[in-house]
């Protein structure tokens, strides 16, 4: 039963007039009583394909014309070269087997209608039909570039001897502060689902000095905004013996690997869904300016603004900062109250974190946060206190500190933000497969 041939490879020619079986799921159809056009799909493209009563036969020719849009089938037929159809080929069907087929009370249901109507696929009715709309050209374009985003991170940091190292999700404390924290009964007790693997990654940094991760991290989010999911896949790092700079340098370094790597693997897929392939090149090969957290407030007060010195910038901020960038911006230094206590203070300047967000243009904001942790035992205790936060769940965190601290650093950054970003896509939800926000858990 295994599939030797796809249609991506008959639509670069690979089979120009052979006899080929074709596998797949009926896209489009329409013709008449003597002459049935099926537009085929699979994971790879889509051909015309074109039934004659006269060369079929009646049986197979009523079957085929019976088979509703997504129905599978395996085709036989010759592949001819034909400049008028979609992708320049389309083959003549000499024989159709209907593997799976729909019945005709419960079409598919995802029309071309209702993704019209759905202006980038964001209507609940897409939504709760989202196990069948994985399969419309769109999401699969989504699918396949998020896949090329995950390669390229584990590439960039395997390539550079990061170790990967998997930290617990079930933990007992906060990483980013208590207001997003999922709390789960765990037998008697309160654990939480983590926010982020770093104070796991720190307690491996003496043994490993280079590690990294992607898994899933979870924040009771309640705001619905196009950036935002509850659980989101993260990419994280840790390095030893390295300071706020050395760490901008790998997301900077990671950021436009994954993006050249996008250019490289998915151009066809970016340039389907509309994106400007120029854009794509240009977070590719230029560097990525700095700015202090100063600096930016003063632009965004400059621009009429409403923001004081201490607050974090939250989304209506960014997108407004960073509308006119024309590649990434590192904010750096942000006011110590500002920031979650594993930040170190800045030793010129003890009011700032030797910290960085890096912010993507064309309004999206926020794709990393990152920075050099606070690292001597005596420094943490102090960040902690002053925070308030109870002591008790991180006195692991506290140990690594004891016993030969050295400086190091990390950032996370936030896979599906990327992937939108770089495909250009409406909303976060676009491209994750299921994504889950506070209204929903489900399909
Ligand atoms: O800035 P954050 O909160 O930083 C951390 O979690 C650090 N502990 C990471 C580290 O230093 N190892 O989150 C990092 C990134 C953000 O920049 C954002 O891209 C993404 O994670 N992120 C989200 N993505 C989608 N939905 C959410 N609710 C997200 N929250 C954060
Ligand atoms: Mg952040």
């Amino acid at each position: 039963m295994q599939k030797d041939i796809f249609i991506g490879d008959v639509q670069s020619g690979g089979h120009d007039g052979q006899r080929i079986e074709l596998k797949g799921w009926v896209n489009r159809a329409r013709g008449s009583n003597k002459i049935w056009f099926i537009v085929l799909r699979d994971s790879t493209g889509r051909i015309q394909c074109v039934a004659k009563r006269e060369d079929i036969g009646d049986e197979s020719f009523e079957a085929l014309k019976g088979a509703l849009i997504e129905t599978s089938v395996v085709i036989s037929g010759t592949v001819n070269v034909d400049e008028r159809s979609e992708g320049g080929h389309e083959l003549i069907i000499d024989s159709a087997t209907i593997i799976g087929p729909v019945n005709p009370d419960n079409p598919f249901p995802i029309t071309e209608s209702a993704m019209a109507n759905a202006d980038g696929g964001e209507t609940e009715f897409l939504l709760d039909n989202r196990h069948l709309y994985l399969r419309t050209a769109r999401m699969t374009h989504m699918l396949k570039i998020r896949s090329s985003v995950f390669g390229a991170i584990h590439n960039y940091f395997r390539d550079r001897d990061f170790t990967e190292y998997q930290a617990p999700n079930f933990v007992a404390g906060a990483v980013e502060g208590g207001s997003t924290l999922f709390e789960v009964p765990y037998f008697g007790r309160k654990a939480y689902l983590t926010q982020s693997w770093q104070l796991y990654a720190e307690a491996a940094m003496p043994a490993l000095e280079r590690l990294y991760t992607i898994a899933p991290s979870f924040r009771a989010e309640k705001s619905r905004t196009r950036r935002h999911l509850t659980e989101f896949w993260h990419a994280e790092m840790e390095i030893a013996w390295a300071g706020n700079d050395d760490v901008m340098v790998h997301g900077e370094g990671v950021v436009r690997h994954i993006a050249r790597t996008l250019l490289d693997e998915r151009s066809d897929e970016l340039e389907s869904l509309g994106r400007d392939l120029d854009l794509v090149a240009n977070y590719a090969d230029n560097p990525y300016p700095r700015m202090r957290y100063d600096e930016a407030v003063e632009t965004l007060q400059g621009m009429g603004v409403k923001i004081e010195w201490g607050q974090d910038l939250d989304y209506s901020k960014e997108k407004v900062l960073t509308q006119d960038f024309d590649v990434p911006h590192f904010l750096t230094h942000y006011p110590r109250i500002a920031k979650p206590f594993y930040h170190r203070p800045d030793p010129d300047d003890p009011k700032y974190v030797l910290c960085h967000d890096l912010l993507a243009p064309e309004g999206y904001g926020e794709i990393i946060g990152g920075g050099e942790r606070t690292w001597s035992e005596q420094e943490i205790l102090e960040r902690i206190e002053e925070e308030g936060t109870p002591r008790e769940p991180y006195e692991f965190y506290i140990d690594v500190r004891k016993y030969g601290g050295v400086p190091h650093g990390g950032f996370g950054l936030g896979v599906d933000r990327v992937c939108s970003w770089l495909a250009g896509a409406e909303h976060i939800r676009e491209v994750i497969p299921f994504p889950r926000d506070s209204r929903r858990v489900t399909p």
